[in-house]
């Protein structure tokens, strides 16, 4: 079988983990913590990063910095992940289902405007597939109306929007680094704090709600619990995975980009034919290969072939089932405008295998499989 995805080393991932097993400290913000942090700092100077154990404990800290109350609304797309809404809900907050664009099946922009109220305390924006948002159109708004922008970057590590990086657009971005994602340590997340007056805050928030992080600076000479929190520190093993991982992503994302590149050149074909619909990349972007998706006609063709490519021995996965149409959704949200791109999206969409180990033969192998499924059908 062909998996959907394999997590990669790159090759220093083991010996970091031994040199962290006996540098005697195992929990969180020890030698490597702070490596991948100098690491990510730089990376995104001049904004501040905070690892945390998940791209959803960083939606978390995020969600406690905008001190939420009952009743407030958050806007964001309803096909994302469970995270990006469940976050403002555990504070009590109201998330707002929007439409994405039918053509990058990122939140649709149109829709943000008509869904904007006195009640709405951020936009939530997320990266889908690692493509850009329209970010002009976004900061324009949250300017406008003075409401907090949040990027979710979960899969957008290393992508570009106008030459700049995703994640320093946002007043906060959070990003992932699951066993799923470009750069990997299994579970793990980083928060993004580009508007600084959030940035001592967070850092409270990340340590259970005590000021630990200056207290081990000496900038205060009590630790003691400050304000509400809670414990979203990776521990040093995971932190010594990430940091090989960090020092290796510009050979992943080359990796993954030419597998991606192959895939959309052997697959063109089928695309002129009409039969099926390729990723779209605009001009003003630069993708970091996350995910190869095809767009299918109709929910039946989608999942005819995920069970034809199955049977050739290759795992292709439709993705998110659209939140406002989930219990929990129903239950905590409300949905503003319709949601046919993002119905269309759940029906329709193919995620195939994209890994940095995977063979330009295995994409080949995979190619022709799905050409092969448009001739017999
Ligand atoms: C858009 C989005 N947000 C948040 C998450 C949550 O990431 P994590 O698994 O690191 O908590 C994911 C995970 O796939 C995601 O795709």
């Amino acid at each position: 079988m062909i998996p959907f995805n394999k997590p990669y080393l790159s090759g220093n991932e083991l010996e970091y983990i031994r040199k962290a097993a006996t540098l005697g400290q195992l929990s969180g913000d020890g030698h490597f913590t702070k490596l991948s942090k100098k690491w990510l700092d730089d990376y995104y100077s001049p904004a501040k990063t905070l690892l945390t154990h998940s791209c959803t404990g960083a939606l978390e800290i995020a969600a406690l910095l905008l001190e939420l109350e009952p009743g407030d609304e958050i806007i964001l797309p309803s096909y994302t992940f469970v995270s990006s809404a469940n976050a403002f809900v555990l504070r009590g907050a109201t998330p707002v289902f929007v439409d994405v664009d039918p053509v990058n099946f990122c939140i649709d922009v149109h829709q943000v405007r008509k869904a904007i109220t006195s009640k709405t305390k951020a936009i939530l924006c997320v990266h889908y597939a690692g493509l850009s948002c329209d970010m002009t159109t976004l900061v324009n708004l949250s300017k406008e109306f003075s409401i907090p922008l949040i990027e979710d970057a979960a899969q957008a590590f290393g992508s570009t929007y106008k030459g700049r990086k995703l994640g320093t657009f946002g007043d906060l971005a959070t990003f992932s680094f699951h066993e799923t994602k470009n750069i990997i340590s299994g579970e793990g997340g980083c928060l993004l704090v580009n508007n600084q007056k959030y940035y001592n805050r967070a850092e409270i928030i990340r340590e259970k709600g005590t000021n630990r992080s200056s207290f081990f600076r000496g900038q205060t000479d009590k630790y003691t619990w400050i304000d509400l929190g809670s414990s979203f520190l990776p521990g040093e093993l995971i932190s010594a995975f990430l940091l090989a991982q960090l020092e290796s992503s510009s050979q992943i994302l080359n990796m993954r980009l030419n597998l991606w590149n192959s895939y959309y050149k052997m697959l063109q074909s089928l695309q002129e034919k009409d039969k099926i619909k390729l990723p779209f990349i605009s001009g003003e972007i630069s993708h970091n290969a996350h995910m190869f998706f095809v767009l299918c006609s109709n929910l039946i063709e989608r999942q005819a072939l995920i069970k034809y490519l199955r049977d050739q021995g290759i795992q292709a996965v439709f993705h998110y089932v659209p939140l406002h149409s989930s219990p929990a959704g129903q239950r905590f949200g409300r949905i503003s405008g319709k949601l046919q791109n993002t119905i269309k999206a759940s029906d329709c969409l193919l995620r195939l295998p994209l890994f940095p180990n995977l063979s330009s033969e295995q994409v080949l192998y995979i190619c022709s499989a799905i050409e092969s499924f448009y001739t017999c059908i």
